[in-house]
């Protein structure tokens, strides 16, 4: 069992992560909130296989439970799912005083973390993700969304959770591909901060060899995302180098509406494409791309999505990073190094075209 702190004054909170936590959860619960009442919420997929475990344990530690299980996908997190959780809080009696809790992935996290933030102008929240992209990256940090027709995540809130939860004996329920998708954002982690775990990785046989080694990877992602939150909690500027690939990543999921391709898969092909149009920038990174490569394809992650530049052009459009006619975008020169470079929007589709023309 590991414990890290992030460390945000006046609201710091602990993600502890290892194996057993979710039928140990209501005692570490009770321990960081007042509340009497816990709404638990959850998809469709996950309710069948741990929601019992986990109301179990709250009932025991003295809670008052219920639950608001939602379709799983992403199509769920919209208005309509958001105006459902508020209205089965109000017809529950949820008070000030309580607390939401999000058991699930990355939807349930970003959806149910928004509700809690807004219901009653805010009440507890705790993040309880199953998934190994909630745990290495949505459910940590704060950053709570729903999406609009237009594009994700369009509107949300930071509201930080009280207690993280990261069980890894939830693995075993996932499928190769859905583990896959939460390998590409510990990729990245590696590509911009973490030389030593990306070198892990490489040595690592494929996804069979990972299991003793998933609280160590956990904890090394958190902890980066940890340190960095703590410095620029609000995304205004180191933040930032958790995006790398993401821009480009975005463009690719959006051009086949979320339906073709995860987010990991989108994110793992928009770090080879950045790296691309680093090299036509002249920086030397054929070596680091041709790793980076190497690596994305031991996990059955694409290196290439086809997509054309009205696509591309749309998710920038959209990309929150953006200001005026400039973007921010992430490169990566060494392995365990990021930089974050304003650029015109301009320049960057010019690259992108000139890459389409090749
Ligand atoms: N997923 C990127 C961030 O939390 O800033």
């Amino acid at each position: 069992m590991k414990t890290l702190n992030v460390a945000l004054p006046g609201r710091a909170y602990d993600i502890v992560i290892g194996s057993g936590l979710l039928k140990e959860c209501g005692e570490r619960i009770r321990a960081v909130t007042k509340a009497e009442t816990i709404a638990v919420v959850t998809d469709s997929n996950v309710a069948p296989l741990y929601l019992q475990q986990v109301e179990n344990s709250l009932k025991a530690a003295g809670f008052a439970v219920f639950d608001v299980v939602f379709p799983a996908g992403e199509q769920s997190k919209n208005i309509k799912t958001l105006n459902m959780l508020y209205e089965r809080f109000a017809d529950r009696g949820l008070t000030r005083g309580d607390c939401v809790v999000a058991l699930g992935g990355g939807v349930t996290g970003d959806l149910a973390g928004f509700a809690a933030a807004t219901m009653f102008r805010g009440v507890d929240l705790i993040q309880i993700p199953t998934t190994l992209l909630a745990q290495v990256d949505s459910s940590v940090g704060g950053k709570t969304a729903i999406d609009l027709p237009q594009g994700k995540n369009l509107v949300g809130a930071f509201y930080q959770p009280k207690l993280v939860l990261a069980d890894t004996d939830c693995f075993r329920t996932l499928s190769a591909r859905i583990l896959c998708d939460g390998m590409a954002e510990v990729i990245k982690y590696g590509m911009i901060a973490d030389a030593a775990l990306f070198a892990l990785l490489e040595n690592l046989e494929g996804l069979e060899k990972l299991q003793p080694h998933w609280e160590e990877i956990i904890c090394t992602c958190c902890d980066i995302k940890r340190a960095v939150v703590a410095e620029d909690e609000r995304d205004t500027g180191r933040r930032g180098i958790l995006n790398f690939g993401h821009t480009l990543g975005h463009a690719y999921e959006m051009a086949y509406h979320y339906e073709t391709y995860t987010h990991g898969e989108g994110v793992a092909a928009g770090m080879v494409k950045m790296l691309e149009l680093e090299e036509k920038l002249g920086r030397d990174v054929a070596a680091v791309r041709e790793r980076l490569c190497t690596l994305l394809q031991k996990f059955d992650l694409p290196l290439e999505i086809p997509c054309s530049m009205e696509d591309y052009r749309a998710a920038v459009g959209l990309d929150k990073k953006a200001k005026g006619r400039k973007i921010s975008i992430i490169e990566v020169e060494h392995i365990g190094q990021a930089e974050i470079v304003s650029m015109e929007k301009e320049t960057l589709f010019a690259l992108l075209e000139e890459g389409d023309k090749e």
